[in-house]
């Protein structure tokens, strides 16, 4: 596809867990050769860093700290992630990180400290980020945005399909447990909780293939970007 590079240009894309958000952004990035930005791998690296140096996820002073320390890198186009220079890329989605990422995410110094590297992390670029507050905190003004969602079921199935990859043996019932109530502590937390933002494009990945979320996708890019003018964040 071809768009006008000269201006910079933000795809968020937000949603609930295991609702396909990684899948269609990196590949969406990948097709647009924009940046993608995995920030949930950001609050499980902290996440990690915290259950690592037994800091209580009850903490809040303690765990600003450690985000506002923290290094972390993606390196685009690659799926790794680096902490404080170490690869914490199959360490991050150990099935215990989840949790816990969505406790440090409730943490208001930890998201400013985050949002605020996200923020460098796109400023030179045209990137595709997905996460939670994307649309509606980190880039406001951000010329593309999604909601993407998908049936409770369905998401469990993908959430369990994701962890049976990386060779983790969970039951069923405990996947959907662990999908719902991160859920409901990141739709019900004060700071950023996850909603769609007003001017999101809202996309029920249910019965769509992957193929057709990211045609859709990029259709919106198109229709958003077409006139070539008018693309700054
Ligand atoms: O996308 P993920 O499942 O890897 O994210 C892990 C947790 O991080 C998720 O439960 C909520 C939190 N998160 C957030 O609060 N804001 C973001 N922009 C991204 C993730």
């Amino acid at each position: 596809m071809s768009i006008d590079m000269s201006t910079r240009i933000v795809v968020a894309i937000d949603g609930p867990a295991g609702a396909g958000k990684s899948t269609i952004a990196r590949r969406v990035a990948e097709r647009l050769g924009f940046i993608y930005i995995d920030t949930g791998a950001m609050y499980r690296a902290v996440a990690l860093w915290a259950l690592r140096t037994n800091v209580d996820l009850a903490d809040m002073h303690r765990l600003e700290q450690l985000a506002i320390a923290a290094s972390i890198e993606l390196p685009p186009r690659s799926a790794t992630v680096l902490l404080n220079g170490e690869d914490v890329t199959a360490a991050i989605r150990e099935p215990a990180i989840s949790p816990a990422a969505s406790k440090v995410s409730a943490v208001p110094g930890v998201r400013r400290a985050l949002v605020e590297k996200q923020r460098q992390m796109a400023a030179e670029n045209s990137v595709v980020m997905e996460g939670r507050d994307i649309g509606t905190v980190v880039f406001p003004d951000a010329k593309v945005k999604i909601f993407l969602d998908a049936d409770a079921e369905t998401r469990t199935e993908r959430r369990l399909r994701d962890l049976r990859e990386r060779g983790a043996t969970l039951a069923p019932e405990a996947v959907a447990q662990e999908v719902e109530e991160r859920d409901q502590r990141d739709r019900t937390r004060a700071e950023s909780p996850l909603v769609q933002a007003p001017d999101a494009v809202y996309i029920d990945s249910t019965s769509l293939t992957i193929e057709q979320v990211e045609e859709f996708i990029l259709k919106i890019v198109r229709d958003r970007t077409s006139n070539g003018k008018g693309l700054r964040l």
